[in-house]
């Protein structure tokens, strides 16, 4: 089969030939139709992150596509079934954190000390087949296409989990700060769910977007939002943790700054002139929070209230899509179809 392989940390991504994988105990094997580029990938194949513990090494964890082989054991998923698929696949079960029986999400992904996860310890979905634990996959929604439904499978599961984990009451303002992949899914979950939406980006060029994305208000910066009434949930969907500490002085008393983002090298600081401690503000960590806010996410989609902006690249061009990721300079996903 055809793959994006990544010959060493910071080396182009290249298409070629290797041996298509067999789904083992457990697994389906998918025929990717479609595999968004999402930023963890390019961190992970700079070696910002760990890089692949395997060889050759093929990241990716949006892909959507058909399942054409089941492996031993499997009776949830058939042959022909519409699938996406994800990060975290699975986990051991049986250490101090498996013994807690959350629900499979990014945070059993990073405790269990045995997960398997798609392009970082197993092999990802940005070639023409993946080999994925049926139990991590779902069912996508009728009439959703492979390249509409990639996005939604890391950047649309963590926004919305990050909006959920939020608990935004009725009639509360939610902003969104970077409008990226995370952050152009954010704009619209909040405004499918009728709150009043703001949108933080330090990109002129985006706040046209950004209104027809939900946006009520665009502004530029923490001062901006402050000025602009604040809000009483921030989503931290940017690449930055030194944006996020200056958002902070446009969150509203008990507002709840909620960090989707991973930032590799910044810090987040509560300092000293926020009065975070009288304001009862809090901070959140969110990730894929379950399959449950994935299908929610899917149905939005599907529904037509969110939908995905995205750019489609044929696989020969996928270091292209991995270049313009890097670069910031795609609206808002690249999507690569195998
Ligand atoms: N928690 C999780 O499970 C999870 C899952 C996936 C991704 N992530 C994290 O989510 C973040 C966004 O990922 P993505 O795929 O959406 O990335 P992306 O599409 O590349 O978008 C990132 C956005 O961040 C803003 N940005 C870029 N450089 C910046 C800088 N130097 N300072 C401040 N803001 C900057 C830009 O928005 P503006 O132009 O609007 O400012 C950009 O569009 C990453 O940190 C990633 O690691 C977390
Ligand atoms: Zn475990
Ligand atoms: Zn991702």
């Amino acid at each position: 089969m055809k793959a994006a392989v990544i010959a060493a940390p910071k080396a182009d991504w290249e298409i070629q030939e290797i041996p298509a994988p067999r789904p083992g105990l457990g697994e389906v094997l998918v025929r990717v139709g479609a595999c968004g580029v999402c930023h963890n990938d390019v961190w992970t194949a700079q070696g910002v992150f760990p890089f692949p513990s395997f060889s050759p090494a093929v990241t990716g964890h949006e892909a959507a596509g058909e399942v054409v082989e089941l492996g031993a054991g499997v009776t949830s998923r058939q042959v022909g079934d519409r699938v996406g698929t994800t990060w975290v696949q699975e986990t051991c079960g049986r250490c101090d954190y498996c013994r807690r029986n959350l629900p499979l999400s990014g945070q059993s992904g990073m405790h269990c000390p045995q997960s398997v996860m798609t392009g970082l310890n197993v092999q990802g979905g940005h070639a023409e087949y993946v080999a994925v634990k049926a139990a991590s996959t779902v069912l996508l929604p009728d009439g959703l296409d492979y390249a509409t439904a990639a996005p939604v499978l890391c950047a649309g599961y963590t926004s919305w989990s990050a909006l959920r984990a939020a608990r935004p009451q009725p009639h509360e303002r939610v902003a969104v700060l970077g409008i990226g992949g995370l952050g152009h899914m954010a704009l619209q979950f909040s405004r499918a769910c009728g709150f009043p939406t703001v949108a933080v980006t330090r990109s002129s060029a985006k706040h046209d977007l950004a209104r027809d994305l939900g946006a009520e208000t665009v502004v530029s910066d923490g001062a901006g939002l402050r000025e602009a009434g604040g809000a009483d949930v921030i989503l931290v969907t940017g690449l930055s943790y030194e944006a996020a500490t200056d958002a902070l002085q446009g969150l509203r008393p008990g507002g709840r700054i909620v960090l989707a983002t991973i930032d590799p090298a910044g810090s987040f600081t509560v300092g000293p002139s926020t009065l975070f401690w009288s304001h009862r503000q809090q901070v959140i960590g969110a990730t894929h929070n379950g399959l449950r806010y994935l299908t929610e996410a899917l149905d939005l989609v599907a529904s037509g209230a969110v939908t995905p902006l995205y750019e489609v690249f044929d696989k020969a061009d996928v270091s292209e899509a991995v270049a313009r990721t890097a670069a910031g300079d795609v609206r808002f996903r690249s999507v690569v179809v195998y």
